[in-house]
């Protein structure tokens, strides 16, 4: 089997790569950066410009299915022109794609998006499964449902659609792990806002699975991409001092301090998801890392 991946330089896309060069499965992947061309061993890149919709469709040949990851960090402040980047790297990717597609020789019929559960709204008590019909009313809401409506298209072209929720990514390498642990190795971690707001975290090797679990079963719609087990801001931090062996001593950093530092963006570390990973369970995923203190073990120590 021969996939095509987009987004494969970042966090996830290297994740899921590693899995797939282990389990004999080929990998072509397009990077908008042509120095990034020979970056990953053992795989095809190949360049596009979704901007421009510019796309090497040679990069179609011989895939039988694709793994859509691209756009823009949301992790960078929400200027209005960065706020329109995040958005339409994410829908020029997805349309890049499709049109490529459409002209190209070869014709895999599979494609599996990223999404995010930022399209849930904000709520202490909702329980998020995958046929909420509710949008946020926020700027990541809006993203979210016009990334999904782009996926959806590839439908009329006979492609089978599937859509990751992805939640908080826990990994070592980047992502919002090392940012919240290294304060608390230098005894000065604190919980933000309530720190009642939930947390629907995974662990990296566990979303790369459920990846390939939804290729290999070939499951289409939407799934959540989170563990079994969210946890509320106040319980993740003390969790992350707990596997570090440090002490939480100081108050959690108030709302009005964060959103002050971050503007808008402050959302994402102050907005509530409680989101459900029944629907992948029900179909027979298996978590490596259901609870968070594993998992942070197998993270940071
Ligand atoms: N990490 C999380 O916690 C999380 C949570 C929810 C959803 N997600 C979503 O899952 C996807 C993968 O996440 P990630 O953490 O792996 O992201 P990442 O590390 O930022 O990687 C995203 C990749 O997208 C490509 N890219 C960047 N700007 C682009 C643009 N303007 N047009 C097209 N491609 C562009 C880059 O690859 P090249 O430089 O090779 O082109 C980059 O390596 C993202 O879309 C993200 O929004 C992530």
């Amino acid at each position: 089997m021969r996939l095509l991946i987009t987004g494969a330089t970042g966090l996830v896309g290297r994740a899921i790569v590693k899995k797939c060069l282990k389990q004999g499965i080929s990998v072509n992947y397009l990077t908008t950066s042509k120095n990034k061309l020979d970056a990953i061993e053992g795989c095809k890149g190949f360049y596009w410009n979704p901007s421009k919709n510019i796309i090497d469709t040679s990069c179609f040949q011989g895939v039988d299915a694709m793994i859509n990851l691209a756009g823009s960090s949301i992790a960078k402040r929400w200027t209005t022109s960065y706020r329109k980047k995040v958005l339409e790297s994410r829908v020029d990717s997805l349309n890049t794609l499709r049109s490529g597609l459409q002209d190209a020789a070869a014709k895999p019929n599979f494609l599996i998006s990223a999404s995010a559960i930022g399209v849930y709204p904000s709520s202490l008590t909702h329980y998020y499964e995958e046929d909420c019909p509710e949008v946020a009313d926020t700027f990541l809401g809006k993203v979210v449902n016009a990334w999904e409506e782009a996926a959806d298209q590839f439908e009329s072209l006979g492609v089978g659609v599937a859509k990751i929720r992805i939640g908080l990514v826990l990994s070592d390498e980047e992502g919002a792990l090392p940012k919240m642990a290294a304060p608390v190795r230098n005894y000065a971690g604190a919980a933000f806002g309530s720190g009642e707001q939930w947390q629907s975290w995974i662990h990296i090797k566990d979303l790369a699975d459920i990846f390939l679990f939804v290729l290999q079963h070939e499951l289409t719609g939407v799934y959540n991409g989170v563990a079994p087990n969210p946890v509320t801001q106040n319980k993740l931090i003390q969790v992350i001092a707990q596997t570090l062996n440090k002490p939480l001593w100081l108050p959690n950093i108030p709302e009005f301090v964060i959103t002050a530092l971050l503007g808008e963006m402050s959302s994402i570390l102050l907005e509530s998801q409680r989101v459900s990973a029944k629907k992948l369970e029900a179909g027979g995923f298996s978590f490596k890392y259901p609870n968070l203190m594993p998992a942070l073990t197998n993270l940071l120590i």
